[in-house]
């Protein structure tokens, strides 16, 4: 699952390395292919130059930004898309080390560099700053061609294994439109349940995987590679102005959760906020599955179907802590979670079940209902959907507990408060009637036996 450290892409292809010294100094006059190609190739070269910036010299880099030809919109409007989304990846990755290391540029090179970005924010259509989609999914996973600032395995394996659980989630993705596109949904669901727990058992353990030393050092990643991902923010008043990478920006996961079913205003409102930072299709298919959402295309539906009509019920709610120890055992004996998440939790003193003190007051607690009777098939439906909450709810554990080792108290770099927002998740409910009604706890008391 994990892949073995590698040396850097320079280092790992002859090739690469005769590439990157044939063109590391190119003229000002270069022809546009030669100026994407420039921008390239110092990209790929920010391993190699990392040490002597990291020690405060930046000469080596200062010089070969210098030399840069201009790229601009004129060089990108022939491009495909996918080749300008790699365009803007070099020149994004470019930026953030020069800003990371506070390079006081001459002006002219200053100006290159500003000019460079917008001009490959403007062809994409994403704000000028590096982003979650650009460094994971855009940047190739071949050896040679991958882009990273650092030459720490750390990085490398971040890169991958965040690849990982992106391209799962494509998969989830395809999985759950074919349940919710079936005539017969919960048949397809009853279907779909071996994929959903080997893809969610596969996604759940990667993610516990970023908390191992021996995988993703916390050194190497919050000294070495995390810098990179910070925010833009005015100098004057210290405020966020562009949001720094974070898995926040991950589409697939927020497409997912759109398929379950989750609608609250907390998830609503960052979906709204983090599509500024996709390209207009993804924007586009962002605002499509959250209108099937509301016309009944989700998992919560499904749930509807068998318990019958039900007030609205709120998604995200405190009053749900009293289902984290069902959740939580259901997510265990199912190999949703790992064997020790209690311990980890208890050694950040982080306790489980209660409401993050930055999280909005909501409103009311939803009433504890009677559950109706169910046919055993519709039963059957019930614990499966029982089963994927717990599937989610062990996701929520994994990725807190990720970021209480990684990050402790600091703010997430795309601008929340961090863990305490990551723990709001474990209070969130794609199915609160099954919940409320007693049925859940009761079904996912008889999960993974
Ligand atoms: C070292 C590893 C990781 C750390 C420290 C970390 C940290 C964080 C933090 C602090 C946030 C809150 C948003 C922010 O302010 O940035 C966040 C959100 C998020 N991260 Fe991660 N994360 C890690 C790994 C992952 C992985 C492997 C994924 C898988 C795709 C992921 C997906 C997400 C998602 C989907 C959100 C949004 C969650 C929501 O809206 O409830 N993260 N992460």
């Amino acid at each position: 699952m994990t892949p073995t450290p590698t040396p850097t892409p320079a280092e790992a292809t002859p090739a690469a390395a005769a590439t990157s010294t044939a063109t590391a100094t190119p003229s000002a006059d270069a022809p546009p292919a030669a100026a994407l190609d420039a921008w390239r190739v110092l990209s790929l070269d920010l391993p190699r130059l990392h040490a002597d910036l990291a020690a405060g010299r930046p000469d080596a880099f200062a010089a070969r930004l210098a030399a840069l030809p201009p790229l601009t919109g004129a060089d990108l409007d022939a491009l495909a898309d996918d080749l300008a989304r790699l365009a803007a990846l070099d020149v994004l990755m470019v930026e953030a080390v020069a800003r990371r290391h506070r390079l006081d540029l001459p002006p002219r090179t200053a100006a290159a560099v500003a000019d460079a970005v917008g001009a490959v924010a403007r062809r994409c259509g994403i704000p000028p700053i590096l982003s979650y989609p650009l460094y994971i999914r855009v940047n190739p996973t071949d050896m040679a061609a991958i882009r990273r600032f650092t030459p720490l395995a750390a990085e490398f394996r971040f890169i991958r294994m965040h690849r990982l659980i992106e391209d799962v989630f494509d998969r989830l993705i395809a999985g759950l439109d074919r349940v919710l596109d079936a005539p017969d949904r919960a048949a397809a669901l009853a279907a779909a349940m071996p994929g959903l727990r080997a893809d969610f058992r596969l996604v759940n353990r990667t993610m516990a995987a970023f908390r191992s030393p021996a995988r993703i050092d916390r050194h190497a990643f919050v000294d070495g590679f995390r810098p990179y991902f910070e925010p833009v923010l005015d100098p004057a008043t210290g405020r966020t102005v562009l949001e720094g990478p974070s898995g926040l920006q991950s589409p697939t996961y927020r497409i997912i959760a759109m398929q379950i079913g989750y609608r609250d205003r907390v998830m609503d409102g960052w979906t709204d906020r983090i599509a500024a930072c996709h390209d207009p299709a993804t924007r586009a298919r962002l605002a499509a599955a959250r209108a099937a959402r509301d016309a009944g295309r989700s998992l919560t539906a499904v749930c509807d179907a068998v318990l019958g009509p039900a007030p609205d019920l709120p998604h995200l709610h405190p009053a749900y802590a009293a289902d984290i120890p069902a959740l939580l055992g259901a997510a265990l004996a199912g190999g949703y979670v790992s064997p020790d998440i209690v311990a980890t939790f208890a050694h950040f003193a982080l306790p489980l079940g209660e409401w993050p003190a930055e999280a909005p007051a909501d409103g009311e607690a939803p009433p504890r209902m009677a559950a109706p009777p169910v046919a055993p098939v519709g039963r059957a439906t019930l614990a499966d959907l029982a089963e994927i909450e717990a599937m989610l709810f062990g996701m929520h554990l994994e990725h807190a507990a990720v970021a209480a080792v990684q990050i402790g108290a600091v703010r997430g770099t795309g601008g929340t408060s961090g863990v305490e927002f990551l723990l709001l998740a474990t209070f969130r409910r794609a199915f609160p009637r099954l919940w409320l009604s007693g049925l859940g706890a009761n079904l996912a008391g008889g999960l993974g036996g």
